[in-house]
């Protein structure tokens, strides 16, 4: 029985180590922020973070990740506050809603490396997660505000520190 480290919680699943982490995490862990879309690594519904890597948690496998740090959607922010979150409800990029957290786990991978990433390099890091709804325009706003708030918070941050 595989043990997982998902969201800084040790958790046991009963799944054979080829099981995809996304069916322990949905069916087993009951974590339904992570969306089945495609099950074949072509929609991003499913992303999660894998030592800080985004991921497809459909084409990952539980026995490749037992060890490792696993974050979902419910784990990016201890209160939903993550700056992309904020930015997403400030932008109001939701329609269904269905693709919107493996898109905000891609886009929070870029933001953890590139805290300046250019409208090029956010097209680039999401264009495999996938938008029925065609949101893409308000997911690429709402990503550069929530690099802008973070910039921000950092400047301030290391003012206080120096002052
Ligand atoms: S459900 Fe995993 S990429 Fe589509
Ligand atoms: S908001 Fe509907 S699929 Fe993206």
């Amino acid at each position: 029985m595989p043990t997982l480290t998902i969201n800084g919680r040790s958790m046991s699943v009963d799944a054979a180590n080829d099981t995809p982490l996304l069916w322990a995490i949905r069916e087993q862990l009951q974590m339904t922020g992570t969306k089945f879309g495609c099950g074949a690594g072509l929609c991003g519904a499913c992303t999660v973070h894998v030592n800080g890597e985004a991921v497809r948690s459909c084409q990952t496998m539980v026995g490749d990740v037992a060890g490792k740090k696993i974050t979902t959607i419910e784990g990016l922010s201890a209160k939903g506050d993550h700056p992309l979150q904020k930015a997403w409800i400030a932008e109001q990029v939701p329609q269904c809603g269905y693709c919107q957290s493996g898109q905000i786990m891609q886009a929070a991978s870029l933001l953890a490396k590139n805290a300046n990433p250019t409208k090029e390099e956010v097209v680039a890091h999401m264009d495999g997660n996938l938008c029925r709804c065609m949101t893409y325009s308000r997911i690429q706003k709402a990503i550069m505000r929530a690099a802008t708030e973070m910039r921000t918070a950092s400047a301030a941050g290391n003012e206080r520190r120096h002052t």
